[in-house]
């Protein structure tokens, strides 16, 4: 038996596999349950006690053996087929690149900015973490107005005690850094992030973001305002679209007015989107306090100037009819995908 088994383990030595098929051949031969190697286990136990000892030895040798080329080879083979096997299909497309597409905020704020830069209006962008002067003070707001509750704010410690930063709560900061820095005419918009101190639902976000507009110049007249928010109500809504002005009051403008458009869902019939009142409010806005200008070293005599500001949120929602702010920012590739074609 001793022979045999050293003849079958040269024999495995001379055996030439070249394929995947050989190589299976060569598995059901010798190492199956029904191969050689298993035979000989089974005559193995047939022998006498003396001869076990070295037979054994050489058997386990032939069974090492013809493993180990089997998984040699199984090996080597399956490395060729990941490279050039038949069943890789050269021509079939790649996987589809997916395109990101525009945020809808970003799509509403370039509406507006794109809308207003057709009648002159530059965009100007400034700070996020603003002092007290330019959020409050310059706009009429000094600091024990009661007004400042308007708007909720985060504040920022500063490096000593009496530095008072806070997270911009609208941009108007923007128009009091701009009038400051420059001379009338003025005609500019200004886009940004803004920050309050809100309780975050369906309706309100801690930020959002705005897009406030500032026209100063001589004989600057609450009909400019008027018609040039008639001129952006029809261009971002439709031309059917018509304004309306309701008195209301910001510490920075006067007279001031909320903004309301007849409701683009129900022609102003009445619907769930404009409560039934066919009309949705847009805005706030009013002719620039004489005290705003004066802070910003402005002649009030000589000049004067309409300021309006708005939420891109709140025109985003109304436009797409999202029912909750927070889609905005969750990032749901879901809800950003519907915005592909917009
Ligand atoms: N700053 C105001 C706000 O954030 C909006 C506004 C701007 C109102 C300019 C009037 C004039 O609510």
């Amino acid at each position: 038996m001793k022979d045999k088994i050293d003849n079958l383990l040269s024999e495995i030595e001379t055996i030439e596999i070249k394929s995947k098929e050989h190589l299976e051949e060569f598995r059901l031969k010798w190492l199956a349950k029904k191969g050689l190697v298993t035979a000989l286990f089974d005559d193995f136990k047939t022998l006498a006690n003396e001869e076990r000892k070295e037979v054994g030895r050489h058997l386990n040798d032939l069974k090492n053996k013809a493993q180990e080329k089997y998984n040699h080879l199984k090996e080597k083979f399956e490395e060729i087929a990941d490279t050039s096997s038949p069943d890789i299909d050269l021509t079939k497309p790649a996987e589809p690149i997916a395109f990101g597409s525009r945020h809808p905020i970003s799509i509403v704020r370039n509406q507006i900015v794109e809308i207003f830069s057709r009648i002159g209006f530059t965009i100007k962008e400034n700070r996020e973490i603003e002092d007290d002067w330019h959020n409050f003070s310059a706009l009429n707001l000094p600091e024990d107005h009661p007004a400042r509750d308007m708007q909720d704010t985060f504040f920022v410690k500063g490096q000593n005690e009496n530095s008072n930063y806070v997270l911009r709560t609208h941009t108007s900061s923007v128009q009091i850094r701009v009038m400051e820095n420059s001379k009338p005419p003025i005609r500019s918009i200004f886009p940004g992030r803004v920050y309050r101190k809100e309780n975050i639902s369906a309706r309100a976000h801690c930020f959002f973001h705005q897009v406030e507009g500032l026209y100063v110049d001589e004989n600057v007249s609450f009909a400019d305002l008027k018609q040039t928010l008639l001129y952006f109500a029809q261009e971002m809504f439709g031309e059917k679209t018509k304004i309306r002005l309701r008195p209301s009051y910001f510490p920075f403008t006067e007279p001031s007015a909320e903004v309301d458009i007849t409701c683009f869902i129900c022609g102003g019939k009445g619907c769930a989107i404009c409560k039934q009142s066919g009309w949705v409010e847009i805005l706030g806005c009013g002719m620039v306090h004489p005290k705003v200008l004066e802070n910003c070293k402005i002649d009030s005599k000589k000049y004067t100037g309409f300021a309006f500001g708005m939420g891109i949120e709140r025109i985003a929602m109304l436009k797409y009819q999202i029912n909750d702010i927070r889609l905005f920012y969750e990032n749901d590739v879901r809800f950003l995908n519907q915005f592909k074609s917009a």
